[in-house]
């Protein structure tokens, strides 16, 4: 047995046709962690979980899960090995209920993981809206329909795009709620979670890490982060509002 993190990612670079937008990433997530990735817009953090999820093309560098060489494999294997994408748009089928959402996703083992029961008990709005349809659901019902549809295919590695944005803040809130509520299950996924919201980044997150223009700037736990306004308001340009 090693001491390799979940997910370790070297030196990865990549990009789009007009060139690398990542310049030698590196980052390391713990299972059951929690890391936020925070930096201002267009600095790579959509990139960097595109990356991960095999979506961007990469020019060098090293990415492996579960102590695996994945660089090489398509995304829809990566899903299946248990890397689970929440992307920023939310991505919700009109014309199914949310029960079907959370069934049709559902990669079960042997009735374990997160059965639609379990993910309901979790959601409690989700089992209310049970037989709502897609398109009648509020924004913050959506995203939290769209976090119980990847955690229904089991991951243990979820990665969340900006799940609070255009959310109002008492949303925002119940989706923290949520979130820690998830942490804090025996079996969780570990989490990277990207946001621009950086109070409600440092509330969920264990780990901080800062991107500024396609490189790691900072990195460093949730708590130091909170506590270092200068360089937040250096590297992000806000204090902790
Ligand atoms: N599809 C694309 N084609 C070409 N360039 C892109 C594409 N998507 C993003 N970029 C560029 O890549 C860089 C990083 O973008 P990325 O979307 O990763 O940033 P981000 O940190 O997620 O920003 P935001 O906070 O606005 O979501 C930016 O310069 C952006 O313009
Ligand atoms: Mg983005």
């Amino acid at each position: 047995m090693s001491h390799q993190s979940l997910l370790e990612i070297k030196d990865l670079r990549g990009g789009y046709d007009a060139g690398d937008v990542l310049h030698g990433i590196d980052l390391a997530v713990a299972s059951g962690s929690v890391t936020a990735v925070l930096g201002r817009n267009g600095m790579g953090k959509s990139s960097t979980i595109r990356a991960i999820m095999g979506l961007l093309p990469q020019s060098s560098g090293e990415i492996s899960f579960d102590g695996r060489d994945i660089m090489a494999l398509p995304s829809h294997r990566r899903a299946r090995l248990g890397i689970g994408l929440v992307p920023e748009a939310r991505q919700v089928f009109r014309s199914l209920t949310v029960r079907e959402h959370l069934t049709v996703a559902a990669r079960r083992a042997d009735g374990g993981g997160w059965t639609t029961d379990r993910l309901m008990d979790l959601f409690p709005v989700l089992r209310k809206r049970a037989k709502a349809f897609g398109n009648n659901l509020s924004g913050g019902e959506q995203q939290l329909l769209v976090i119980a549809r990847a955690l229904s295919a089991n991951p243990s590695l979820l990665l969340l795009d900006e799940p609070t944005e255009g959310l109002a803040p008492a949303i925002v809130n119940e989706i923290g709620v949520l979130l820690r509520q998830l942490r804090d299950e025996a079996d969780a996924p570990a989490i990277l979670v990207v946001e621009q919201n950086l109070r409600f980044a440092l509330s969920v997150a264990d780990q901080a890490v800062v991107l500024v223009s396609g490189e790691v700037a900072y990195r460093g736990t949730a708590a130091e982060f909170g506590q270092r306004v200068d360089i937040q308001q250096r590297l992000i340009g806000v204090g902790a509002a």
